[in-house]
């Protein structure tokens, strides 16, 4: 693995939670023009303070701000200024070679980052306006309309003298620029009117933060804000694509399936570019991301792929390491835990059920239900976290990192997941690429 940045983390700063009100963020317009469909009013004063001192931490400062986006929360900071984006990768401990997406509130905003800097001295810093449309490879122009604002992220040549800050590429030719489609996201970006780039908010390793209380667990002390927007609709990150490959290629599957994008002119035939499985034979994949450890809890994590039976009693057991706390998570078909001798609930309610959406205001949250493995010599207590995410591809996405991070909160020595069928449903195959890079896999 590479090399980090060498600023050190920022350990002592007081994050704080920002209040939201989804409901005053309403969109300027209806759906024809994606300029419209991209522009949000604010009626609720808090709600626009909130935003206004995060767009201004944004730009009077170089400590990264936390939003909510329809996919994961992001971690962003101004995508044109060096100090601003080293302090992402230094908040997370990225590897510096992992690119970070630029997030855009409108084709003209995208359109200036595709021109490049040509006076140094009156630096555009990616605010120009300009005919965005026009100088956007055509490939991409059908996806946009179809998909944009939402979970998609495009790749494009990043010119010679490029606004951006060099961290932002790591190096590469190219950059991934997506326009998120949740409120708080496009309200931020169209506040500061600045490109921001944004990797999710989670410390490296971990499973990607929805919930507002997943990024103040990993990164309480090193940012100065959350916006908290409640728990994020789609669950998995977007889907990134290179069109500037022929064919045009899948580099990370997400919240738009390949289904969807092969009904999209000119993406008959997209393939896929990405590998599934962690440590695979292409070692040097599309997407610098997908080759680092990823998506991992603390505890280890067995994959059942779909149509397997659940694990026995006896394989559950054999995993009580250390803690003797096993969590299992159900998607289509296993049954409830109950049903199954040895298993008992555990009846004190208050004990039973748990969340992890705590300190986020929507009320979606994940729960766990406790059971007791009744042990024959009674000598250690062994308990089961169950979780159920439901049998719908879309539910899996927007529960999943929440449960695994839940299970983590609780202790448990390994996680049983029962995996979904990956093409079936929008975020399938999402879905299952995270769990596959997380686990060791049952087939
Ligand atoms: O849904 C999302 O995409 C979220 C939200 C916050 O927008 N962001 C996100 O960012 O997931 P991150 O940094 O966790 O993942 C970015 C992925 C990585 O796999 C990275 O390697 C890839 O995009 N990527 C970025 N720039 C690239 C480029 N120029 N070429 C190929 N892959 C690139
Ligand atoms: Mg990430």
């Amino acid at each position: 693995m590479s090399a980090h940045v060498d600023i050190p983390p920022v350990n002592d700063l007081r994050t704080e939670l920002l209040k939201i009100s989804l409901e005053s963020l309403t969109r300027d317009g209806n759906s024809s023009s994606l300029a419209q469909r991209a522009r949000i009013v604010c009626s609720d004063p808090e709600t626009r303070q909130n935003i206004d001192r995060a767009a201004k931490e944004l730009e009077a400062s170089d400590v990264p701000v936390a939003f909510p986006t329809e996919t994961v929360y992001g971690l962003g900071a101004d995508a044109t200024r060096s100090a601003a984006v080293r302090n992402i990768f230094a908040a997370k401990g990225r590897p510096a070679d992992n690119p970070l997406i630029v997030h855009v509130h409108s084709i003209a905003q995208l359109g200036s980052l595709l021109q490049p800097d040509k006076d140094e001295g009156s630096k555009n810093d990616g605010r120009e306006k300009s005919d965005g449309e026009a100088i956007l490879p055509p490939i991409y122009r059908p996806l946009i309309k179809r998909f944009w604002p939402g979970p998609l992220t495009i790749i494009l040549r990043n010119p010679e003298g490029s606004h951006l800050a060099k961290e932002v590429t790591a190096g590469l030719t190219t950059f991934g620029a997506r326009m998120p489609s949740h409120p708080v996201a496009l309200a931020l970006l169209q506040t500061s009117d600045r490109p921001l780039a944004a990797p999710s908010a989670n410390a490296s390793t971990k499973p990607s933060p929805t919930t507002a209380a997943h990024v103040l667990h990993d990164l309480n002390g090193r940012i100065n804000f959350i916006l908290d927007g409640g728990p994020c609709g789609v669950g998995v990150e977007s889907t990134v694509v290179d069109g500037l490959s022929d064919p045009p290629t899948v580099l990370r599957p997400g919240g738009v399936s390949l289904e969807m994008l092969k009904n999209v002119e000119g993406w008959q035939n997209v393939v896929v570019g990405y590998q599934d499985a962690a440590g695979g034979k292409d070692d040097k994949p599309k997407a610098p991301g997908m080759k680092y450890k990823h998506y991992t809890p603390k505890a280890s994590v067995i994959l059942f792929e779909a149509g397997l039976s659940p694990p026995t009693l006896e394989e559950i057991e054999a995993r009580c390491t250390k803690s003797g706390n096993i969590g299992v998570i159900r998607t289509a078909s296993w049954p409830g835990l109950h049903t199954s001798g040895r298993i008992i609930p555990v009846e004190d309610a208050a004990l039973a059920t748990s969340s992890n959406g705590a300190a986020s205001s929507a009320g979606e949250e994940i729960h766990a239900t406790l059971y007791q493995i009744q042990q024959t010599d009674d000598s250690t207590l062994r308990t089961i976290w169950d979780i159920e995410l439901g049998k719908k591809a879309d539910h899996v996405a927007k529960g999943l990192f929440a449960a695994l991070r839940l299970l983590d909160l609780k202790n448990v020595d390994a996680i049983f997941v029962e995996g979904i069928d990956d093409t079936t449903g929008d975020a399938a195959a999402a879905v299952m690429n995270r769990l596959r890079k997380a686990a060791e896999i049952k087939t």
